[in-house]
């Protein structure tokens, strides 16, 4: 039986490139956009998905166990960077970045 995969931040980069080559290896791939509309050449279904959201995480789970029976492999690679000297970055970017890379979530558990 083909191994389903889940790769956050599907849309473009590194999560991009692993989810064409793993589709490419059989394996049946989802990825994650938080805009997957926009994205209408992806080789595998993009689902909606904000990994600084906790709602959007579980909304995304659940939409995906209604397609397959289970979650074999879950690449998390969604991020952001932050370029530049630290004394000039704003501090709430420096905060959306540690959410969205570290915390994971808007929510405390
Ligand atoms: N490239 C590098 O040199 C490098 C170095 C160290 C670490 N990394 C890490 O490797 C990962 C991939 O990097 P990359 O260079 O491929 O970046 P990228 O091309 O900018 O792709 C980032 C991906 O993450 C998604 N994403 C961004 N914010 C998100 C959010 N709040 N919720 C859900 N998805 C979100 C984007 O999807 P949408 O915009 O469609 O939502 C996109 O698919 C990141 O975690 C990055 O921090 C990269």
């Amino acid at each position: 039986m083909r191994k389903t995969i889940l790769i956050t931040g599907g849309s473009s980069g590194i999560g991009k490139s692993i989810g064409d080559f793993l589709v490419e290896k059989g394996f049946e791939v989802y990825g994650t956009s938080r805009f997957p509309k926009k994205y209408t050449n992806s080789k595998f279904p993009l689902l909606e998905l904000d990994v600084a959201d906790t709602a959007s995480i579980n909304r995304c789970v659940k939409n995906l166990l209604k397609k397959v029976d289970n979650i074999d492999v879950l690449i998390n690679n969604a991020g952001v960077g932050i370029t530049g000297p630290m004394e000039e970055i704003p501090i709430e970017e420096m905060k959306k970045n540690f959410d969205i890379n570290l915390f994971r979530s808007n929510s405390n558990d």
